[in-house]
């Protein structure tokens, strides 16, 4: 009601994207998200626990209804997520052994798992989606030695099941798919969050570098890894110096760069003083500055969300809006960035 329109604020700089679930397609809350928003990533619809539960069993029915309600009101829809080591069914990468003891999948069997979910998933939907997250969350959370960024890798059930080249093979499968489908334009994306912290950003840095030079040796001239999304979840004692040291970083490697899942934790029990809520609303004004000086490498600026109520977060209240929908002084430092 009168608001500006922040995906018209930012429409000569980024996408502006928010997280949805199936409950954002109705009512008030449908108008909010289009009132604002061009770009959508699912919050949970399209995780692997979502899409391929039991295996060989896909279930696109919840995801595609997402999809093409955003597609339909003329929003782009970002993948999130193929390989992660959470909302993941155990089946892919664990089994009981004979002795009824829980152990890792062959590499061979748990890298076929990886690469059949990736290549269904991709291929469902196609270019209806404009980037996929491919992996998620590979990175542990403050590497003592960045430039080792293998002994870096968190030691998920991926890792522990195919080996330290796992990101790599996820990445390698889900390009093979793009490889066979030329027409579509479609950005592969590694994503984490801390990436403010600079020895996980290092470690992430010196990742996609590797695995994007030794690809251009077979493939001259392209990317493995087309984008870094930083997810964003920071709280108001994140310093934006860091995040822009961060930004810089990755816009050197000739990625693109996201910030894929935006939020600010402020408060507690699920309410603001008007001096938390300040202090929220300067740091996103701060980050948004930013956001818009490198915004030639910043393909799209997600929120994890529209509002506090139902944020993952509601604790917290880390949204531009409230649990009643209403604009908070967040919502206004980002709609009047100058
Ligand atoms: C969160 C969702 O917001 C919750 O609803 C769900 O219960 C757990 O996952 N990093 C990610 C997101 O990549 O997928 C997570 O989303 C938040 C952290």
């Amino acid at each position: 009601k009168g608001l500006k329109s922040l995906k018209d604020v930012y429409k000569d700089n980024f996408l502006t994207g928010t997280a949805i679930s199936l409950r954002d397609l109705e009512g008030v809350r449908f108008e909010l998200l289009k009132k604002h928003f061009n770009a959508v990533t699912a919050e949970n619809a399209m995780k692997p626990s979502e899409l391929q539960r039991e295996k060989g069993n896909f279930t696109f029915d919840g995801a595609d209804r997402l999809v093409n309600a955003a597609i339909s009101a003329g929003m782009k829809v970002h993948g999130h997520t193929l390989v992660w080591h959470q909302q993941t069914p155990a089946w892919m990468n664990i089994k009981l052994d004979s002795g009824g003891n829980i152990v890792y999948l062959s590499r061979e069997e748990a890298l076929e798992n990886m690469r059949n979910h990736i290549r269904t998933v991709i291929e469902h939907f196609g270019d209806k989606v404009i980037s996929w997250d491919v992996v998620n969350e590979a990175m542990s959370d403050n590497p003592s030695n960045p430039s080792d960024w293998r002994g870096s890798l968190r030691k998920s059930p991926w890792y522990y099941a195919i080996g330290e080249d796992y990101v790599e093979q996820a990445f390698l499968a889900a390009r093979e798919v793009l490889d066979e489908h030329p027409e579509w334009d479609i950005k592969l994306y590694y994503n984490d969050y801390n990436l403010d912290n600079q020895n996980k950003a290092l470690a992430v840095y010196n990742m996609v570098r590797e695995l994007n030079e030794k690809y251009q040796k077979t493939h001259p001239g392209k990317l493995l890894i087309d984008g870094i999304g930083m997810q964003g979840h920071y709280s108001v004692n994140t310093n934006p110096k860091n995040v822009e040291l961060s930004l810089k970083r990755f816009t050197e490697l000739g990625v693109e760069v996201s910030i894929s899942e935006l939020d600010i934790r402020a408060g507690s029990n699920y309410q603001l003083t008007e001096k938390e809520a300040n202090a929220q609303a300067y740091l996103y004004a701060q980050l948004f500055k930013i956001f818009r000086e490198y915004s030639d490498s910043i393909a799209r600026v997600t929120f994890w969300g529209m509002d506090d109520g139902t944020s993952w977060r509601a604790e917290e209240s880390p949204l531009l809006f409230d649990r009643t929908l209403k604009a908070k002084p967040a919502y206004y430092a980002v709609a009047d960035p100058d």
